[in-house]
């Protein structure tokens, strides 16, 4: 085919990146291919930190030779010898498991020198993580690759021009990777048409929580609602013991939540967008509606404070600052009206300010829970404002929802 029409082919398919970001693969590669500076890295993202999500570790378990070709054949369209894996380190057995699959290709020659006689050179190497979550940035990801702290860089320039060791980076996703071979075979209209027109493909989505049959399930975009992905027999079987549902989190600790009200929405990209809602990671945790909303961002909160790298000031400090405000939410008569005034603040701060994609996501689950369930977040500290003589109206009136 032939290194361009491959990079035609990945953007025809408008194969969004299924890291997180949804940016679309076929803009970075022709990206890259612009780029006239050798040699170039392929890097894979199999970091896989977003809690509710497990679907890089299927993957590179069941079909790892989907992953390799992929790689394989980002190498030989950016004339690259040299290919990454950086695996989550909780991910022993996962790593093991994929070296041996590494070795069998070698053997078949699809790896290593003159693959299939191509005269191309293409090996990989994998490298783990140590257990930190921002480690799954990209520029944090390249820098720990390099042996260096694994904490976010300054974009621009951005990685494909100066990525590993300052040379252009591809850095995608497991499933991206893994889709290209498909692509390949297919074409990129046939893949585009087997999912959403916006989107193409399908998508792994990671069911979790009180459903009764968590797993991965590979669904068409655009095929299923949110509903039918918790309810439908062959997928999430509904929830454990007849129980109703409270709220879906999607797209990791990162996303947002959904209330019950959504759960007719599309699951596609450019559908979930318009509810305001995220495909993310791929990671749907189902809470039934015994869990309490205010422990749930809580439990979110935690995870950010342990996880933030230190480096900026709204992540580093408003994370714990978020963390105590709902602590004080959750008891009644220690938050009032400015409390809520002041944690909205903060979100917007953090959001806008932080120096990353962890900071600034942090509080998208709050501020789509605030807006979904009001009376969860702010039942505390109203009845403390109403006896202040403030109403309920004038307490929810701060927050710019
Ligand atoms: C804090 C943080 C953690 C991330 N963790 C991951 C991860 O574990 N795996 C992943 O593929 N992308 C992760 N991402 C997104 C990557 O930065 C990047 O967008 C992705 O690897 C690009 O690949 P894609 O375009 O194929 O999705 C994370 C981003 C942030 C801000
Ligand atoms: S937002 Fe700032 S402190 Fe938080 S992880 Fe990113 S760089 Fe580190």
């Amino acid at each position: 085919m032939g290194a361009r029409k491959v990079v035609e082919e990945v953007r025809d398919a408008k194969l969004l990146g299924r890291g997180g970001a949804a940016y679309p693969a076929g803009s970075k590669w022709e990206h890259l291919m612009d780029i006239g500076a050798f040699p170039k890295h392929i890097v894979c993202n199999a970091d896989e930190g977003e809690p509710g999500t497990f679907k890089d570790r299927f993957i590179m378990e069941r079909v790892p030779f989907r992953l390799i070709e992929g790689m394989t054949i980002a190498g030989l369209v950016f004339g690259s010898s040299t290919g990454f894996v950086y695996v989550r380190g909780e991910y022993r057995s996962v790593q093991r498991g994929f070296m041996r699959a590494m070795e069998s290709a070698r053997f078949l020659n699809l790896l290593g020198r003159d693959i299939m006689g191509s005269g191309l050179d293409f090996d990989i190497a994998v490298v783990s993580g140590a257990g930190a979550y921002v480690c799954g940035e990209n520029s944090a990801l390249l820098n720990s690759t390099q042996g260096l702290a694994g904490r976010p860089r300054i974009k621009p320039p951005h990685l494909a021009e100066v990525g590993l060791f300052g040379a252009p980076t591809l850095v995608n996703n497991v499933e991206t990777f893994a889709n290209v071979p498909s692509i390949v075979t297919m074409g990129g209209t046939a893949f585009l048409e087997a999912g959403h027109p916006d989107s193409g493909g399908t998508k792994l989505v990671c069911l979790s929580g009180h459903v009764a049959r968590p797993g991965v399930y590979e669904v068409p975009l655009g095929s299923v609602t949110l509903r039918e992905a918790v309810f439908s027999p062959e997928l999430g079987g509904g929830l454990r013991d007849g129980a109703r549902v409270g709220f879906l989190h999607l797209g990791g600790q990162s996303g947002p939540l959904a209330p019950p009200e959504l759960l007719d929405t599309v699951y596609s990209y450019s559908d979930l967008r318009k509810a305001g809602l995220s495909v993310g990671s791929g990671a749907v945790v189902v809470a039934d509606d015994t869990v309490n909303v205010l422990d749930y961002l809580m439990s979110v909160a935690r995870f950010f404070v342990r996880e933030s790298c230190g480096k900026c000031t709204p992540c580093r400090t408003g994370n714990p600052a978020v963390l105590k405000i709902l602590q004080d939410l959750s008891v009644p008569g220690l938050a009032d009206r400015r409390t809520l005034e002041k944690l909205w603040a903060l979100a917007d701060v953090m959001t806008q300010c932080s120096f990353c994609g962890l900071g600034r996501t942090a509080t998208v689950a709050l501020k789509s829970a605030w807006k979904a369930f009001p009376e969860e977040i702010e039942r505390n500290a109203i009845r403390l404002s109403q006896k202040d003589g403030a109403s309920r109206r004038e307490v929810s009136a701060f927050p710019s929802f």
